[in-house]
This record gives structure tokens, sequence and C-alpha cells, in this order.
């Protein structure tokens, strides 16, 4: 492991849960607990509590906790052992580096200086002579200088090793161009500059840091994109190109769209919010990275099948974010000879001017609507078939709108759509409702049946085998966590007797740590779980539990854990392995009879 138990003992210990979150979040006490917005997903009312006894955070809405170190790795998007230094800064105390771990921060820091330096000479490249064919370039886009310049845009020279040059006159080695991506191996024992003679976008973080580079060519050669592939400082699945300007903007929402240069464009052009997925399908890294600047999104992806296709696949997979969704279609363009072209957010206010677009974006669609047309999509209304049908699926969708006036209001718009009247509608979708409701009662009633159920983790590969021994050994977990006069001389239980791997093994992490004479705390076992590991644990933990009684209840616990650990190993499935217990069990009684 990287850094010393005691030294994590001591980092939690010297950093508060309460001082930490609370310079992120605004927190009201309430009880013994304090609460405020979830940071993690948007919401209108707080589910985010802080408990300053256990040293935890949980939220109730996103299901999201743990200690000091798991807040910094999920609020500043940072891996374990960088925000562990990261919290170490901030309390002063110094980092005992193990050699690896050492060199391994010391390599990454090196890559994003070769980055940032790769961009500061494409960018000076850009204003010099060897840039001329690359400002032209921008001339015919109409990008304007100080646009170039926001973006810290650059120019690649029509070279093979322009780059590679000056880089290792800075003291950047050819592994570490390498590893940056902004080198090539020609496999014969020599490398050339990736990126020649194309316009350079580096992707910059919201940290400010250049993680990587787009790069466009100048004419119509392929490819027309060419992006650094992944690197350790660079995973295109957690980065949105113009997060880093966007994020500053004073527009209340975030606008999504495909390509970088319509970025540049919109910027431009006054629309400071809009960013970019570079080529990539939404990913839930990057939903959650949106959610941290702005509770609403609007997608403008192309108005071609494709792009629908994308925009729903992001509808579905925003669908639990709790961020507010809007999509905004760009409309067809008819060309000279009377054809329909899509056009991008870039040509559309190079065609039609920045206030058309504003007017765009003041009426873009809601998800529903958007849905709506797409199902309507799906039928010929003219047949009467195909409108019962799809007054079926539309009021299906209805149905699932948890407002009575958008589910009025839209349901009226179908029918006009489906050509029926709106009150047929609207008893269509109330059916459809109460199916829904009868549905998930029924779902409840189940849960209420089975209380145990209640417990069960949300991963699949935590769920509980035997709940009824998961419940007693989350039980166990909660005491020795309130009361460390719990713990006693010999452990009670061993590790295989828990019904749950996880459980078990926070357990023995525990016990050992009480053994060792250190604190016995969830914060400081941030480096032995998983998130989700964590976010189990520490729901488990925030859960009520009474000490009065401790020593009881604990005792309670146990036996109803050792129970189910003898039935475990006394009633052997393999039927092979009882045979031969049996078998053995005779010799015995026989050696006994003579
Ligand atoms: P498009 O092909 O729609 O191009 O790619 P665009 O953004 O309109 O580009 P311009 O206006 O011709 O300059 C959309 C996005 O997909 C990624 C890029 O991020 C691009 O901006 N892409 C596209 C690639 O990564 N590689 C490619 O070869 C093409
Ligand atoms: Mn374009």
């Amino acid at each position: 492991m990287a850094f010393p138990q005691n030294f994590l003992d001591e980092l939690t210990a010297r950093c508060d849960i309460v001082d930490v979150v609370g310079s992120y979040v605004q927190l009201t006490r309430k009880g013994s607990n304090l609460f405020g917005l979830c940071p993690f997903h948007s919401e209108k009312t707080g589910s985010f509590s802080v408990s300053p006894d256990k040293q935890i955070y949980y939220c109730f809405g996103c299901k999201r906790g743990g200690g000091v170190v798991n807040f910094i790795m999920e609020e500043e998007n940072l891996p374990f052992p960088d925000a562990v230094r990261f919290l170490a800064k901030r309390a002063g105390l110094e980092v005992p580096e193990e050699e690896g771990d050492r060199e391994a921060a010391f390599r990454r820091q090196r890559l994003l200086e070769l980055n940032r330096e790769a961009a500061r000479f494409y960018h000076r490249l850009l204003l010099q002579p060897e840039g001329r064919d690359v400002r032209d370039y921008l001339d015919r886009r109409q990008i304007q200088k100080s646009t170039a310049v926001r973006f810290g845009m650059g120019a690649s020279p029509d070279a093979w090793d322009t780059l590679l040059n000056a880089m290792t006159g800075l003291g950047y080695s050819k592994t570490e161009l390498l590893t940056a991506g902004l080198i090539v191996d020609n496999k014969k024992g020599g490398f050339y500059d990736k990126f020649r003679n194309r316009l350079m976008l580096p992707v910059i973080d919201t940290r400010g840091d250049v993680v990587a580079f787009g790069s466009r060519v100048l004419d119509k050669s392929e490819p027309k994109y060419m992006n650094s592939t992944e690197t350790p400082v660079y995973s295109k699945r957690r980065v949105l190109y113009g997060l880093n300007l966007a994020k500053k903007s004073k527009r209340p929402d975030i606008l999504l769209c495909e390509g970088n240069l319509d970025i540049v464009t919109l910027h431009q052009a006054g629309f400071d919010n809009a960013v970019a997925s570079m080529g990539t399908a939404l990913t839930p890294e990057q939903i959650r990275l949106l959610s941290r600047f702005t509770k609403e999104l609007v997608l403008c992806y192309d108005n071609d099948n494709a792009g629908k296709i994308a925009t729903e696949r992001a509808l579905q997979l925003l669908n639990g974010s709790e961020l507010s969704v809007k999509v905004l279609q760009l409309p067809r363009r008819r060309t000279a000879d009377g054809e329909l072209v899509k056009q991008d957010a870039d040509d559309f206010i190079k065609n039609q001017g920045p206030a058309a677009f504003e007017r765009l974006l003041s009426g873009s669609e809601t998800g529903v609507e958007f849905r709506m047309a797409q199902i309507a999509g799906k039928y010929d209304l003219e047949n009467d078939e195909q409108r019962v049908a799809y007054s079926e699926e539309i009021s299906g969708l209805l149905s699932t709108l948890p407002g009575a006036v958008e589910r009025e209001i839209y349901a009226t718009r179908a029918a006009e759509t489906a050509r029926i009247t709106p009150d047929a509608m609207k008893l269509e979708v109330q059916r459809a409702r109460k199916r829904n409701i009868a549905r998930e009662n029924r779902a409840v009633l189940r849960k209420e049946l089975n209380p145990a159920a209640q417990s069960q983790p949300k991963e699949r590969s935590l769920r509980y085998e035997n709940l009824r021994s998961a419940r007693a050994e989350e039980g166990v977990l909660r005491l020795l966590l309130l009361d460390d006069g719990l713990f006693s001389q010999e452990a009670p239980l061993t590790e295989a007797d828990f019904s749950s791997p996880l459980l078990g093994r926070v357990f023995s992490l525990l016990w050992q740590a009480k053994e060792e004479g250190r604190t016995t705390a969830l914060p400081a076992l941030a480096a032995e779980l998983s998130a989700e590991e964590m976010n189990h644990v520490t729901a488990v933990c925030q859960r009520p539990e009474s000490v009065r009684n401790g020593r009881q209840a604990l005792a309670d616990y146990i036996r109803v854990i050792q129970e189910a650990s003898k039935k475990r190993s006394g009633g052997t499935p393999d039927p092979l392995l009882a045979a031969a217990e049996k078998y053995k069990d005779k010799k015995g009684e026989k050696r006994n009879d003579s």
C-alpha cells in the first residue's frame, strides 16, 4: 500500500469533515448532523448530510458517501493518492511518499508540463510566419484572433520533427513525448511529430491543465480531426472540450454540442456556455462533471439521424441524473438546388446570426417534447391501427411525467397529433399511470413484507447472500464505529463468519486497527475500499443504532451471525463432500465401538 496507515489516521484526524465539506457546501445544523445541497447531483432540497460524530458524509439522494478523502476524490475529481496529497497540503502535513509513488506523481506532473510547453510552442508558431496557413484557415472560418487566443489555439508546422526537436531541447525525453502522444514511433528506430500541418486545439480540463490536443486539417484530407490518444493524464470519457471556459459563464445552462469548432464559434458569438464531447457519446463521468457546474443542460446535436440517436441515448443516460435537460434542434438548411441539408451550430450562426440562435435556444424543447416527436415519427398517423398504437406508446411516456399539469398539457398536444379527443388521450394516460402506480405499490409491498430487502446494496457485486445475517453484520459494524469500548480482547467473530465478504473485510480492518492501537473510524479506511464499497459501508453506518444497550445488542448480533455461519459450514451443499463427511463419521463410530 502506498501510504502508511498511521499517516492516513493522522490525516483524517486532522481534516475535520465539517471543515473540509464546509468549504465546498453550505451546511446547516439539524440535530446532531449538518445538511446541505449535494455537490454530486443537482437538487433543490438538501439531502446531503454530514455527521461530525462519525466523520462521514452521506447523500440520501444519490447515495454517495464516505470520509474526507472520499469527499475530495469526488469533488476534486482526483484519484486516491492525489486526494490524500491535496488534503495533506491543506492540513500542513508532510506526505511520506514511497519512492514509486513519488516517481509516478512526478511523471504525471512532467507530462502536464510537457503538454503546456507544447501548447505554448504551437501557439507561438501560430503568430509567426510558419503559422501562415493556419491563420488563413482561421480567417476562412471567421475565427477572430482574440478567440484563437482565448482557446489557446496553435499551429503545427508542415514538418516531421519540429515539436520533437523543440521539446527535447527543453529537456523532455522521447519516452515522455511518446507517453504524451505527441510523437509517433516509426518502428524503424525513428520518431516523428504526430500533429503536422494542423490547427491545434489544446484540451484544457477544469483545473486549467492542458491534458490533450485536438487538431484539424486545413483542407479536405483525412482524418479531418485527430485527437490525442488516452494518456496517464487524459481520459476522453472524463473531459469536455470548452468546459474550462464554460464553467465561468454567467449563463444558467450548459450547451452540449458535437464539434470542437462549433464550440469556438458559439463562444465567439456570445454563447460562452458551450462544450463538446469531441466525437464520443456522452458518458456518465461527463454528466457528473457537468452537474458540478450547472443544473440545466441543453443538447445541441446535429439534426440528422445519427444526431437524433445520440440525443435519445443522452436523454436516457440523463434520466436518473437530476440535471434538467432540453433539446435544441437546429433547422435544416435549403441549398440553392432546393435540397434540405443538415447544419451544425457553426453553420447556423454563420448563416442566421447569433440572435437567431438565441431564439432557438430560448425555444428549445424539453426532453419530453423531443421524445414525443420521435415517437410520432415512427407511426403513419393516417392509418387508424397505427394511431391506436401511437396513442398507446405516447400515453406510456406521458404517464411517467411527475406533474399533473405537465401530463395534461402534453396529453392535449398528443391528442391533436393522433386526432382523437383530449379526453380520450387523458383517459389513456390515466390508465397507464394507474398501471404504473399499481406496479410500484406491488414492489413496495414486496419490500415491506421483506424489510431486509431495503438494506440490499445497489451494486450487484455487493449483494447480500443472507439478508438476516447481513443485517446483523451491519449492526456489528455500526456499534463498533459508534463506541470503541465495545472492542474486546479477543475478536468475537472471524472474517469468514460474515456472510457478506465486504462487511467481513471492514470488520477485520477495524479489529486490526484496534489491535495496533490506531483509531477505528471509517474515514481512515478510504485506502482499502473502492468508491462503491465506501458508498455502501457509509450508507450502512449512517443508519441509526442505539449504543445504550450496546453490549447486549452486540451479543445478539453475534449470535445471529454465528448461527448463519454454522449453517453455512454445516450444511455442505456439495454431495460428494457430504458423503465423505458421513464416511468419516461412520469410521469414528466404529472406532469408538471397538
Ligand atoms: P464533424 O465531422 O461533425 O465535424 O465532427 P465538425 O465539428 O462540423 O467539423 P468542421 O466544422 O468540419 O471543422 C464532429 C466532431 O467529431 C470529432 C471532432 O471532435 C469533431 O469536432 N471528430 C470528427 C473526430 O474526432 N475525428 C474525425 O475524424 C471527425
Ligand atoms: Mn462544422
